[in-house]
């Protein structure tokens, strides 16, 4: 049967990842962090202390040779980011590189180099990638594109709860700022805005369990299955 092209858009903290994750689990689909290649890049400058505040061609070579890619440890279903080679998953998830993302992600050259890079790694299908452009300009032509959102409350008490997971106490009122900052960044850049796409299916998960919101995307992708299967 084929593979379908799964696209993920909405604002931080709706819960993007996590269902994406789960949907690809789900339909033994690759899943792809898009969002988390952006953190990696952002990762790079701030341990490098490259200034990132406008495009400069100093700024465009510091990342033209960047290496980023996942490995799937055995077992896992979570992917792992890698940035030249080293391991960042938890160092690319701190609020310091949250504070900083979108300003990066503003940039077109930064954008093209990493579009390039998830436009290769999506080119047979099988593929759900999660972020803010997968399909508006990533894979305009994906078969399922879904726009996910939430209350901004329900959001930054999830995003909260997900950081103290990781041993990371940041207080509600900071998420929330971190979060509001984003998607003002994200939705008015000049490059690739997130934008819900015109063929998207609106996910509302506000009251949603995280089962309940997997459970709807699959029911959605079985669909488009079903009707690539019996158009072909
Ligand atoms: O998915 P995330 O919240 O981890 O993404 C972090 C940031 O990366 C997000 O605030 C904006 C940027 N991003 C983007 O510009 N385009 C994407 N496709 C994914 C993320």
């Amino acid at each position: 049967m084929k593979e379908i092209t799964i696209a993920i858009d909405g604002y931080a903290g709706c819960g993007k990842s996590s269902t994406a994750q789960a949907v690809a689990a789900c339909l033994g689909y690759i899943y792809i962090d898009s969002g988390a290649m952006y953190r990696a890049v952002t990762l790079y400058l701030l341990r490098a202390g490259i200034d990132y505040a406008e495009e400069t061609p100093a700024l465009l070579s510091a990342v033209a040779g960047l290496e980023i890619d996942f490995v799937r440890p055995e077992g896992s279903a979570r992917p792992l980011t890698r940035l030249n080679g080293e391991i960042v998953e938890e160092a690319i998830r701190t609020p310091e590189v949250s504070a900083a993302v979108s300003p990066v992600a503003r940039h077109g050259g930064i954008r093209r180099k990493v579009v390039a890079q998830q436009q290769e790694m999506g080119r047979r299908g099988g593929v759900v990638m999660d972020g803010r452009d997968i399909g508006t300009v990533v894979f305009p032509e994906a078969e399922l594109k879904v726009f996910m959102q939430a209350d901004m409350a329900v959001r930054a008490e999830r995003r909260r709860a997900e950081l103290l997971g990781r041993g990371i106490d940041e207080p509600l009122e900071a998420v929330m700022h971190n979060l509001a900052e984003r998607d003002h960044i994200d939705s008015t850049r000049a490059v690739s805005p997130l934008r819900q796409a015109a063929d998207a299916v609106v996910v509302d998960t506000t009251h949603l369990s995280f089962d309940q919101q997997v459970e709807e995307v699959c029911k959605l992708a079985r669909r488009r299955i079903a009707a690539q299967a019996s158009a072909s």
